[in-house]
């Protein structure tokens, strides 16, 4: 049995318990990328109430890597002043801040996802191969020159990243975007050595996972996401997931953070608690990997069961931060595991007492005062 809120240590990092916030894109960066105060309250608020790893939403390696205009970037040095600030509040607070980095590739040049719209003008989106996500701008298809150059701005890209100080560093392979779309047979057409057979439409995300691990501390944890299945039939699968997941840990790669989909308009997703738990306990299971699991995990008990089940090694959430940034919290109140939440001291003295107060009302002790 693993405690939710026991600490989880991967290379040379601590993570004070086995929960995390989902990356979660915000739109609000601006033209430049760069942080703004937006994602200070957002990641910071979040921070605050205890989970193990606050990780950034998406952060593009090239400017046109963006899903939108408004994405957050690390392309640039330019960009290091705003993430370096970001990271010093978060890891004020005790968690472990995380960096995702990412490239659209064919979901690239649209408008924030509250809005809808053709192509940004003047941007055009690069793919594998010159065929779109449903009802979006068709692609160019990328050179071997351009593909060599998006692996050393992965690369580059995680230099600043250490460089501002992010403790982990998170490839986004899932979701339908630019690594996902060279995995999946769907829309990876090419048939050079970077598509056709396994071998090939793995070896984007091999090389990004190579280069990115030779320029990053030896103590530094590294993990990928991936969608571990398309949903879609002919489409990427849970098999080759599992292959997959055996070759990136011998690269160096510390944990898989299993999701799902986001390739294809026709995936057909079994929407429901924990529907993506299987994958990840595929991942883990099959290549003897840690691996974080996330989707529509909510409850506080559900989140220990997966746990228990040794289905997982740490759980993410998203929307249930969004409605709840004091999760973790409540969390250890519903668990009755208060005593081993790992807060600032300024809420820890009300909160941690109180709560325990609430949760055992043998404790007839006074509360300190407010
Ligand atoms: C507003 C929002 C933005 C998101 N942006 C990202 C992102 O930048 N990168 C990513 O890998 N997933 C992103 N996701 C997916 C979440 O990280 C998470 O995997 C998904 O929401 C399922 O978890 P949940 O059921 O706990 O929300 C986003 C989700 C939401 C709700």
């Amino acid at each position: 049995m693993t405690d939710l809120f026991s600490p989880l240590t991967l290379r040379g990092v601590t993570f004070r318990n086995r929960i995390g916030v989902s990356p979660m894109c915000q739109y609000c960066a601006g033209e430049d990328g760069k942080p703004t105060d937006w994602h200070m309250a957002h990641l910071v608020s979040r921070a605050v109430a205890g989970p193990g790893m606050v990780m950034t939403e998406a952060a593009a390696v090239t400017p046109e890597g963006r899903i939108s205009p408004g994405d957050l970037g690390i392309w640039s040095d330019d960009q290091l002043a705003g993430h370096t600030r970001l990271v010093n509040a978060m890891a004020a607070m005790g968690t472990v801040p995380a960096i995702q980095l990412a490239h659209s590739g064919r979901k690239g040049s649209r408008l924030p996802a509250w809005e809808t719209g053709p192509a940004v003008p003047g941007w055009e989106a690069l793919a594998p191969s010159a065929t779109p996500f449903q009802g979006y701008a068709t692609p160019r298809a990328m050179s071997e020159a351009e593909i060599l150059g998006t692996i050393q701005a992965f690369a580059d890209a995680a230099v600043r990243s250490v460089k501002a100080g992010y403790t982990f560093i998170e490839l986004h392979a899932a979701h339908g975007y630019l690594v996902h779309q060279f995995l999946s047979p769907i829309s990876n057409l090419r048939n050079d050595s970077w598509g056709g057979d396994f071998e090939g439409r793995t070896r984007l995300l091999r090389e990004i996972t190579r280069a990115t691990r030779a320029v990053i501390p030896d103590s530094m944890p590294l993990g990928v996401r991936i969608s571990h299945t398309d949903w879609v039939e002919g489409g990427w699968n849970t098999e080759e997931s599992v292959m997959l997941a055996e070759r990136l840990k011998a690269l160096g790669v510390d944990v898989v953070d299993v999701s799902s989909g986001g390739l294809d308009a026709g995936q057909k997703i079994p929407l429901g608690p924990g529907y993506q738990v299987p994958g990840a306990e595929a991942v883990k299971k099959g290549a003897g990997i840690p691996v974080m699991a996330v989707g529509l995990i909510t409850e506080p008990a559900q989140a220990q069961a997966i746990l228990d089940e040794g289905k997982a090694d740490m759980i993410l959430l998203a929307r249930a931060f969004l409605r709840d940034p004091y999760w973790v919290v409540n969390a250890a109140v519903a668990l009755g595991r208060i005593e081993a939440l790992k807060i600032p001291p300024q809420y820890d003295r009300a909160w941690g007492s109180l709560a325990k107060f609430k949760t055992d009302p043998a404790i007839g002790k006074p509360l300190p005062p407010l």
